[in-house]
């Protein structure tokens, strides 16, 4: 494939990752049982991951996606968060999984987190593919985390820059 930018090496393998959506969607098996699960998608960059931890979820849960506004070209958060795309299903009662690819600054958490106690979610919990604390602006922390990375723009499995490179089936990251 010809690229634009300079990808890296591979950082985080394929198997890797479905090795650790079996371990968090056993997980999240085992902490939800005779609760009710929505399990919130966030479009486009979680779709990989979110299959993978789904297939493992041994519940009756409900799955829906909602599109947020992301960076564009930029490399770094602007902080501002725009709804594209909104649930359609009821969260009243239930809980919520919020499934993203990435946590850097954590403001599009903070603000989903929120979001969705608004819509009376009794709880509202994250299952992250990639946790960045160096990135971190507002604390906050995942409750299910498939791996920690270091400060680097990641891209593959999901991630993207200017809305390529989502279909690697791996983690790998833009060279400076
Ligand atoms: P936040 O800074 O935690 O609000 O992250 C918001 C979004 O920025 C994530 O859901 C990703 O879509 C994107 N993002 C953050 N860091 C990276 C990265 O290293 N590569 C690609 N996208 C990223
Ligand atoms: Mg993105």
């Amino acid at each position: 494939m010809e690229t634009r930018e300079t990808i890296g090496e591979i950082m985080i393998t394929q198997e890797e990752i479905l090795k650790r959506a079996k371990e968090i969607g056993e997980q999240i098996t085992k902490d939800h049982k005779d609760k009710e699960v929505v399990i919130v998608g966030i479009l486009k960059g979680a779709t990989l991951w979110m299959s993978d931890v789904i297939k493992n979820v041994d519940l009756d849960i409900i799955i829906d996606f909602m599109a947020v506004s992301s960076y564009g070209k930029e490399k770094h958060t602007s902080g501002i968060v725009n709804i594209i795309k909104d649930i359609d299903v009821n969260v009243e009662g239930k809980t919520v999984i919020i499934v993203e690819d990435i946590v850097d600054s954590g403001n599009t958490l903070t603000y989903l987190r929120e979001y969705f106690y608004a819509k009376k979610a009794i709880e509202v919990e994250i299952c992250t593919l990639l946790d960045k604390p160096t990135g971190r602006q507002v604390e906050i922390e995942a409750d299910y985390i498939g791996f920690t990375v270091e400060d680097k723009f990641i891209v593959g499995y999901g991630l993207d820059f200017d809305q390529r490179y989502r279909q690697l089936p791996y983690i790998s990251f833009l060279q400076d």
